[in-house]
């Protein structure tokens, strides 16, 4: 029999539906559709990118243009957008790189990734006290790999805890501590041994039954943190696994109840286990903070960074540990071609020079809050709002049929998706209902406002439809 698909974080704008169909059939020229249908002849179909639903053209600061000359506000960018799209420094920085050194073959030392290397390892120890010691990737799936090989190799033991509804990456090891169904399809046979996993944090729908004010808030006393205390349990009984690995803020979005991360750092101390946050979506600053992890003042034993590391020019992603964790020098952990690569290496270093000298990581906090508040009004004036909640730029606001029962309102979320499109806005759904935002750091406060007053057209437009 096969399996159910349950809603997933990694779901978007590409869902085959017929609403989706009928955008297109609005919105598509003959251009844009010949070349789609070549996409589509070419690349292999696979759940939520291909088939695609529009083509781009040019993508500048916060917009995109498609092939038939509409333009959107990019409130998605896959998260790797922070500096915009086509940043002119990350931009000439690589130009410039290119025509000083394309390609560090291996055994050559490269001053652009030494210098990379440095700045983040420095970031790192001021989060955790401990100097950093860096493996580059290519992508965030692989530098999730070389962080799972890396904690088997320095606790000796193999196993993980993970959340369910988690996605890390499509590599196998990635997909193993993922916990979304769309990456776990039985047709892909076993994934890695001793992957376990435990219900998320997730307060407005809190696995563990546990109620929220009016606000999404929980009441800590009556739940007792029951999600944190389960990752203690699991480690308890298991004990020997060898690193829990998470997001600090999770992608839906979720925020964690306060405490939470200090009693599962407590718990990973207890038991000898690492903590490994994935901060590939998070990090450099989306959510108001270099690292998300800063939120909880918790620091973590290895950090994996990807995404807008590559400044969203280039594919690139980190793996950042403990130097204590330096242990594996006797075998190969990554060694990936273009883990030394001046170019992208150059790219990331434009990447956080512009974030540090615009203060794009204090913006992020003061806009993100602005954003919430504005948020948090439409929910006081539209019913179909259950709950807003984010970090920074990492925004979300969930759409129910009925406050009282939360039931998901699905079909309202993709049909405020789509109006939201046709107005000139481009974000995300996750798990079915959760519309959630991720705007550039770059974005202005007048932005910002644009898009919420697109925003609430659409959910004015919801609620007299539905
Ligand atoms: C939390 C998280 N981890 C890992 C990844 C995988 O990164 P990549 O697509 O670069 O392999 C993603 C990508 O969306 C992600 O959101």
């Amino acid at each position: 029999m096969a399996r159910p698909v349950n809603p997933s974080q990694s779901e978007s704008d590409v869902n085959l539906t017929p609403r989706r169909v009928q955008w297109q059939r609005s919105h598509l020229d003959d251009a844009t559709r010949a070349l789609l249908e070549r996409d589509s002849a070419v690349f292999m179909h696979q759940s939520v990118s291909t088939p695609c639903l529009s083509a781009i053209r040019r993508a500048d600061g916060i917009w995109i243009e498609d092939t038939a000359g509409r333009r959107y506000m990019d409130f998605h960018g896959n998260n790797v957008h922070h500096l915009g799209h086509a940043h002119p420094e990350v931009v000439s920085a690589i130009k410039a790189q290119l025509d000083a050194l394309c390609f560090a073959p291996r055994r050559f030392a490269c001053d652009r990734a030494v210098e990379l290397a440095e700045a983040l390892s420095a970031k790192f120890e001021r989060l955790t006290g401990s100097p950093g010691r860096i493996l580059f990737t290519t992508g965030g799936s692989d530098a999730v790999e070389v962080a799972i090989k890396l904690a088997r190799a320095a606790t000796g033991r193999f196993k993980t805890l993970s959340f369910w509804d988690a996605f890390h990456g499509a590599g196998f090891g990635a997909s193993s501590v993922g916990g979304e169904s769309l990456f776990r399809s039985g047709a892909l046979g076993p994934l890695l041994p001793g992957a376990e996993h435990v219900a998320p944090f997730g307060c407005y729908r809190c696995p563990y039954g546990h109620a929220v004010d009016d606000q999404g808030r929980p009441y800590l006393d009556q739940c007792r943190l029951a999600c944190a205390g389960m990752v203690r349990y699991v480690l308890e009984r298991e004990g020997d696994v060898a690193a829990v690995i998470a997001e600090p803020a999770r992608a839906v979005p979720f925020v964690p109840p306060p405490g939470y991360w200090k009693q599962v750092r407590e718990a990973c101390h207890a038991h000898g286990t690492l903590l490994i946050f994935d901060e590939i979506p998070t990090g450099l600053g989306k959510t108001g903070r270099f690292f998300a992890a800063e939120h909880d003042d918790v620091a973590p034993d290895i950090v994996v960074l990807g995404k807008s590391l590559g400044g969203g020019v280039l594919p690139l992603a980190a793996c950042v540990a403990r130097s204590d964790l330096n242990v594996a020098g006797a075998f190969a952990l990554g060694h990936y071609t273009h883990e030394k690569n001046p170019v992208s290496s150059a790219a990331a270093l434009a990447t956080l020079r512009v974030i540090e000298r615009d203060g794009l990581v204090e913006h992020a906090a003061r806009l993100g809050a602005y954003a919430l508040e504005r948020m948090h009004d439409m929910r006081d004036r539209h019913p179909i709002v259950g709950d807003v909640r984010g970090r920074g730029l990492l925004l979300g606001m969930e759409l129910v049929r009925d406050r009282s029962t939360r039931e998901p309102a699905r079909d309202a979320a993709e049909a405020v998706l789509y109006d939201a499109l046709s107005r000139g806005l481009s974000f995300k759904t996750t798990m079915g209902n959760v519309l959630t935002l991720t705007p550039p750091l770059i974005t202005s406060v007048q932005d910002m406002d644009s898009a919420l007053n697109i925003l609430e057209k659409c959910l004015k437009e919801a609620c007299r439809t539905g």
